[in-house]
């Protein structure tokens, strides 16, 4: 080995030393179980890079645990902060209480792009392109037609340095999008350890799409390293929510091994936190369980007058003894004799018959003592055709007038109609909000191959501030571990949620007709040609006609005359 041989080496393993300390990320997975009153558990797993790093978005490329893939993506496209979310099932408001990242039916993609971005029809277009080939999603239907950058309900969650408004906001939902397998591979890749060790190891397709529940999100935003802001770290946070039904099992009893088929085998290596909770505060008089292994450390959690304790496992502690299992054994059997509906929840569906017209009802259910005030954001497609002048807005057969209210018309394959209301709904009361709409004709190629089985319509989104955390899993903005998020006691806690989305069918041509037409054409040219053929191929020939037909005649009738004669006596 010749000097300079040597000196390579020797900076190359300097190069080695520094960089392993340069990269200033770390690796957080945490999996919740949460046993919810009505005999399910909701399982939310948690995937948190954090890099401090003052590199632009648009330098993304030298990353040590962040995905390459999508930081490129992301800073390509000038993002600020982006959401994309895979549902599969409708989240049960007033029985499971809210989500910790609340996403509607199907695909939906929430971008807000940098300040200078002037074409961000262009980048917008360009970024839910990419992401429907990192994801495998059909997110490139995204386009201006199903897009719209609605003004109150979304927030801006991302540090920048200038005040950002709606113009840099794009929101889409496909309703549509059907979430499996595919999509969820590719979720995993994006992880430093992919699925090979760790908490994403239980994240298996056979036992993650058999949920009555399932949710994968990617939440990339930019937030404060230090208490003054003076610098700011990009923060990737990646989420899957199950929900699994306990009722299969007798006993109630349930495990790790039941939800996902296997045990865990260990942490992360490149995990700086691995850890496991569970929601115990539902082990009541009527409800006693005990946990298996019993937990290393009990915390207290105390969040806006609700307490919830939650038993702590490190997985890192655990594992060294094997495979690793969390179990419960029932010794009394829930029953569900106490049942608080949760504060809020909505629903929406479609009244009036035919396929003319109809209208569109969105019930909001106000639980609490106070009133609440409320955003509704309704996405409406281009292909039903609303009129804002018929809209009525009734709680307790009383007209309500909104607080403020915007509206843009959609536009015939252009733009949906967008319609945001803010709404103060007072305290216990159900209220209706009912608009008029006509379905449009469309013209013969827009209709998708199944035609008959209907168009589908994005959920409403309905944004408010709950005064109180009962039955409020969600995460608080500023906590990106859920232990940060256990006593984060404030005023008021931010909820949205989505109400279901609606199959509509439209008025449809009879597509089979054409067939028919060919049927009936080809029967009735089938029947004429023969005879028609006969008479224009074949010659008529005049024949010779025999003398004696006029004696085979008579004797014929005779014989005829006979018989009858025969019949009378
Ligand atoms: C809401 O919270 C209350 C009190 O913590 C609990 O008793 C109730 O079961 C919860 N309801 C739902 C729907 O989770
Ligand atoms: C957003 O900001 C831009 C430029 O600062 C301005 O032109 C536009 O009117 C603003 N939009 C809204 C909805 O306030
Ligand atoms: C549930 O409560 C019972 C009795 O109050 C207690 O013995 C048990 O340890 C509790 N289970 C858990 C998981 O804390
Ligand atoms: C939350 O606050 C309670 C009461 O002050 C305390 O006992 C508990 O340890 C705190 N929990 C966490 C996670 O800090």
């Amino acid at each position: 080995m010749t000097i300079s041989h040597k000196l390579v080496l020797f900076i190359g393993l300097i190069d080695i030393a520094t960089c392993s300390n340069a990269y200033n990320d770390f690796f957080d997975e945490e999996l919740m179980l949460k046993p919810l009153s009505s005999d399910h558990v909701y399982a939310y797993f948690q995937f948190t890079i954090i890099w401090e790093t003052e590199n632009r978005v648009e330098t993304l490329q030298h990353s040590h645990l962040f995905p390459r893939g999508l930081g490129e993506i992301i800073g390509r496209h000038n993002v600020d902060e982006l959401h994309v979310t895979l549902t599969e099932g409708l989240w049960n408001y007033q029985k499971w209480g809210y989500p910790f990242h609340d996403a509607g039916p199907g695909a939906e993609v929430i971008a807000w792009f940098n300040k200078d971005i002037t074409n961000i029809e262009e980048e917008w277009k360009g970024l839910t392109n990419a992401l429907a080939g990192l994801l495998c999603a059909s997110l490139n239907f995204v386009d201006t037609s199903n897009s719209m950058s609605p003004e109150f309900t979304f927030r801006l969650t991302s540090v920048t340095d200038r005040p950002v408004n709606s113009s840099n906001l794009r929101y889409s939902s496909l309703p549509r999008e059907i979430v499996c397998t595919e999509n969820l591979t590719p979720f995993k890749k994006l992880l430093p350890c992919d699925s090979k060790r760790g908490l994403a190891m239980l994240l298996n397709s056979a036992h993650i799409h058999n949920t009555n529940y399932h949710s994968i999100g990617i939440h990339f935003r930019s937030i404060c390293r230090n208490v003054a802001c003076t610098m700011t770290s990009l923060e990737l946070r990646q989420t899957v929510s199950l929900i699994y039904d306990t009722m299969v099992d007798a006993n109630q009893d349930w495990s790790i091994r039941k939800f996902f088929g296997m045990g865990l085998k260990g942490a992360c290596p490149l995990a700086t936190l691995s850890n496991i909770y569970v929601d115990i505060s539902d082990n009541n008089t009527n409800h006693i369980y005990e946990l298996m292994p019993s937990p290393s450390t009990k915390i207290v959690s105390l969040r806006g007058g609700q307490q919830n304790e939650i038993a702590v496992y490190d997985i890192r502690a655990h594992s060294s003894k094997g495979i690793f299992n969390i179990a419960t054994v029932h010794s009394a059997l829930k029953n569900n004799a106490i049942y608080y509906p949760s504060i809020l929840y909505a629903n929406r569906y479609i009244i009036g018959y035919g396929q003319e017209r109809g209208s569109l009802v969105t019930k909001l259910y106000n639980n609490h003592w106070q009133a609440l005030d409320i955003i509704l954001l309704e996405n409406i497609p281009w292909y039903l055709l609303v009129y804002l002048h018929s809209i009525t807005i009734t709680c307790n057969e009383q007209h309500v007038r909104p607080l403020a209210q915007r509206y843009l018309p959609g536009r015939e394959r252009k733009s949906p109609y967008y319609l945001e209301l803010i709404l103060r709904l007072p305290p216990h009361s159900v209220t209706k909000i009912i608009i008029d709409m006509d379905y449009l004709f469309l013209k013969w190629q827009e209709y998708p191959p199944d035609a008959n089985h209907g168009f589908y319509m994005g959920p409403a989104i309905i944004t408010a501030l709950l005064p109180i955390a009962r039955n409020y899993t969600a995460l608080p903005f500023d906590g990106s571990t859920i232990t940060s998020s256990f006593n984060a006691s404030r005023d008021d806690y931010l909820i949205q949620l989505r109400t279901e989305s609606l199959l509509i069918s439209l008025p449809t041509p009879d597509f089979s007709m054409p067939y028919n037409v060919i049927c009936l054409a080809c029967t009735a040219v089938a029947l004429a040609f023969g005879p028609l053929h006969n008479i224009s191929t074949k010659r008529l020939i005049l024949k010779r006609i025999e003398k004696d037909w006029k004696g085979k005649l008579f004797s014929f009738f005779t014989g005829k005359l006979f018989e009858a004669k025969k019949k009378q006596d």
